[in-house]
């Protein structure tokens, strides 16, 4: 049978972040939308992985995987502004180290969606002064894990974090304003560029990226395909390249942090500039059980748009939410193959972190998406889904099996 290697120190592995799976997290934005009713789910105990992270990592290292991506959470490491938790710091030491001593690399964000209240009620991201004061805590916590810590992110998909706070409005604050995600988006631009400078001056020999969401956008060829054209265009220009372009001119990616999951369809729609979605059925992609087309050629087609920064790669997130069991597999397996193809043309892929190590919070759809590959039911039990066996045999061999 045919099988492709990958190359040396390939790094396999999944991800996760502090919300989503450490439970009993009371400090930050996230939890005071769910206090004001704003969202349907509480996140409550989540997978209880602030008690359990030993136990995640035993999971994970018996799966094969060599290098793990969770993120510090904001809001315990400094709760008020003036204040830093030593027992938090420590608590994140603690979960470091058991990455380590299992030769598990860590891969460390250090925002993931969620703010601490003081900084929400001083104006969150909107605030002039907000990168600075995301740079207090960047400052403070690359200093308390100097030499532990290779790899940085900064921070996760700040375009869907925006899109959804602030233009869409269904994440806290819940804004609808086009004014304000400009502004978001110039301090966390800023943010970045100043933890990047920041991380590289506390630490040696370290790698700093910021997790970019890229999907393929298709003008959808049915109907309209010229007029669909332009908001597939634009899409594909703002959303998936504006921020890479702008911070690889800044010279401040060490390497390219790609989380991919899906494509859009794109249809021209009178007076909204990106278009609309269109679901219509003459597309014949698969969906997934949250209706996300699934596309490994998309995946393919934008590694390969990706060549042209020549930076390695790591996939930081590629998972789905299935009703049946092989869809995961196939998911995985053609995902991968895609990957493949690319590494094969030159791209310079480095990893692949599948999202997510558990079942977990997924935002405002609560705990009914399944992306983990241990499944985690409501009492919090662990178990391990088939096809992680099937990533656990690649993940070993750093190879994978095809035709
Ligand atoms: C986010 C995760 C989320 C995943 C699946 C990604 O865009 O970074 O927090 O759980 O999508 O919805």
């Amino acid at each position: 049978m045919p099988s492709f290697s990958f190359p040396p120190g390939f790094f396999w592995g999944a991800s996760t972040s502090s919300y989503q799976v450490e439970g009993n997290n009371n400090n930050n934005d996230w939890f005071l939308w769910e206090v004001e009713g704003k969202v349907a789910f509480s996140c409550g105990r989540a997978a209880d992985s602030y008690q359990r992270f030993e136990e995640d990592f035993q999971l994970a290292k018996f799966l094969g995987h060599n290098s793990h991506r969770f993120s510090l959470e904001w809001s315990r490491i400094q709760p008020h502004e003036k204040e830093f938790n030593k027992k938090e710091i420590e608590h994140y030491r603690q979960v470091i180290y058991s990455l380590l001593e299992k030769d598990i690399q860590p891969i460390v964000t250090l925002h993931h969606f969620t703010n601490p209240l003081w900084f929400y009620q001083k104006g969150c991201w909107v605030n002039p002064y907000s990168s600075d004061y995301f740079a207090r805590y960047v400052e403070k916590i690359s200093r308390e894990l100097s030499g532990l810590v290779k790899y940085w992110i900064t921070i996760n998909e700040p375009l869907v974090y925006i899109y959804n706070s602030y233009f869409r409005g269904i994440w806290p604050p819940g804004e609808n304003s086009l004014r304000k995600a400009g502004e978001v988006l110039k301090n966390i631009k800023e943010a970045h560029l100043k933890a990047y400078q920041i991380i590289h001056k506390t630490n040696n020999k370290v790698f700093v990226s910021l997790a970019k969401h890229l999907r393929e956008f298709s003008p959808c060829h049915f109907l309209n395909f010229g007029q669909n054209f332009v908001p597939a265009f634009l899409r594909n220009k703002f959303f998936n390249f504006e921020l890479l372009n702008y911070f690889y001119k800044k010279k401040s990616l060490d390497f390219l942090a790609v989380n991919y999951y899906s494509k859009d369809f794109v249809r021209f729609s009178g007076g909204e500039l990106f278009g609309k979605n269109c679901y219509s059925s003459h597309h014949q992609l698969r969906r997934n059980s949250l209706g996300w087309y699934v596309s490994p050629d998309s995946f393919f087609n934008i590694l390969l748009r990706l060549k042209r920064f020549n930076l390695d790669i790591i996939i930081t997130e590629n998972g789905t939410s299935e009703e049946r069991p092989e869809l995961y597999e196939d998911f995985l397996r053609t995902h991968i193959l895609s990957m493949v193809k690319a590494i094969k043309l030159g791209v310079k892929v480095k990893g692949y972190l599948w999202w997510s190590l558990i079942d977990n919070f997924e935002w405002e759809r609560g705990f009914s998406p399944k992306f983990g590959l241990i499944g985690v039911d409501r009492n919090l039990n662990r178990t391990i889904k088939p096809f992680s066996y099937i990533y656990k045999n690649i993940c070993i061999n750093n190879l994978i099996n095809y035709g």
